[in-house]
């Protein structure tokens, strides 16, 4: 097989920044995207149905010309939201999921839930309407060692949770060990997880071993071997349960490469390209499809795309600029590390 045709895909798990790095990032994502879930952790955050209003705005006005993308507005989960908006968030059709971020857990946390007693009210009106909450899940116990702490936040967060709202519908965002899969595989189908093209393709040895690579450091960090090949199996098993969050996050490198180096890495650019190559690396090429064009739309709720997107496999390595340039610095693209050899050519 060397050629694919793809309904167009959708990031369900997506940083677009603000300002010059959304100028900068945003025809990245549209360019192979049709819609994106986008990660409401700004500074200061999108909070509120006016906050994800006004953001959503900022992002259209920054579209180039002739470029289609939509985006899915998010809102960022703090001890003081009130119910009610989020109902009308959702009721405006332009929301449509709720971010949990344990306070301190990632970049631009601190805003973020310290006590789920506090958020208990909003997400019984998010059970009751069916508005999913996306969660990064891990715990912030600095007793926790940070490789354990996503089994950790399912055994001690997610698990109780969905066991004292069973309707609420939860997305386990870019899922990283084993058993964030296996959890995921059990969970029915109000439940389902994201996995992104980096820990497909990363271990923790790629951070760590001969060197610091602060490029391939992002939240949750790459695991251990065992753990990447389990998220090989579960995006390449057809399962509806599984489906693409790219997590694309940029920073410019001034700020990764730096003493105390931010998290996030920047897929956008080559991410179908990457995934071709895993998928036909797994012998799944016929199910690529699945997990980044009807997987997550069906849990969401919204129809497929109809547009087209065509892959095609070609003797000459894909080549994509080392970095990209946006008016707050240079954001490095992710390196695989390997050639590839999968185009996108529409
Ligand atoms: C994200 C960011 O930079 O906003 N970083 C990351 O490593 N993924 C935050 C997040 O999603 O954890
Ligand atoms: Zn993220």
């Amino acid at each position: 097989m060397h050629r694919i045709t793809l309904h167009r895909p959708d990031d369900w798990h997506l940083h677009l920044r603000d300002g010059a790095m959304l100028r900068a990032v945003l025809p990245e994502s549209a360019r192979h995207f049709a819609r994106a879930i986008v990660m409401p952790n700004l500074v200061p955050p999108v909070v509120t149905l006016a906050d994800a209003m006004a953001y959503r705005q900022r992002i259209l006005a920054n579209l180039p010309p002739g470029m289609s993308f939509e985006p899915l507005m998010t809102l960022y989960l703090t001890e003081g939201t009130d119910p009610s908006d989020v109902e009308r968030a959702a009721a405006s059709g332009l929301v449509k999921a709720v971010k949990l971020y344990p306070a301190g857990a990632t970049t631009n946390s601190q805003s973020g839930v310290r006590n789920l007693d506090k958020v208990m009210p909003v997400l019984a009106a998010m059970a009751r309407i069916g508005l999913p909450l996306c969660t990064h899940g891990e715990v912030t116990d600095p007793q926790v060692d940070i490789f354990d702490r996503e089994a950790v936040f399912i055994d001690t967060v997610l698990d109780p949770l969905r066991r004292r709202l069973p309707e609420l519908r939860v997305v386990m965002e870019h899922v990283t060990t084993e058993e964030g899969v296996a959890y995921a595989a059990e969970g029915g189908d109000r439940l389902a997880a994201t996995i992104t093209t980096h820990h497909l393709i990363i271990n923790r040895n790629h951070i760590l071993a001969g060197g610091i690579r602060p490029h391939y450091y992002c939240l949750p960090v790459a695991k251990r071997e065992k753990h990447r090949l389990a998220l090989r199996k579960a995006a390449t098993s057809g399962s509806p349960r599984y489906f693409l969050g790219t997590d694309s996050a940029p920073h410019v490198d001034a700020l990764k490469e730096q003493a105390c180096g931010c998290a996030g890495c920047f897929t956008a650019p080559n991410t179908l390209s990457l995934l071709a190559h895993v998928f036909e690396e797994e012998e799944a090429l016929d199910r690529l499809e699945g997990f980044v064009s009807r997987h997550g739309p069906a849990f969401y709720g919204l129809p497929a795309n109809n547009g087209t997107i065509r892959l095609e496999k070609r003797a000459e390595p894909c080549v994509w600029p080392e970095k990209i340039a946006s008016d707050a610095g240079p954001v490095t693209v992710f390196n695989p590390g390997f050639p590839v050899y999968w185009h996108v050519v529409t």
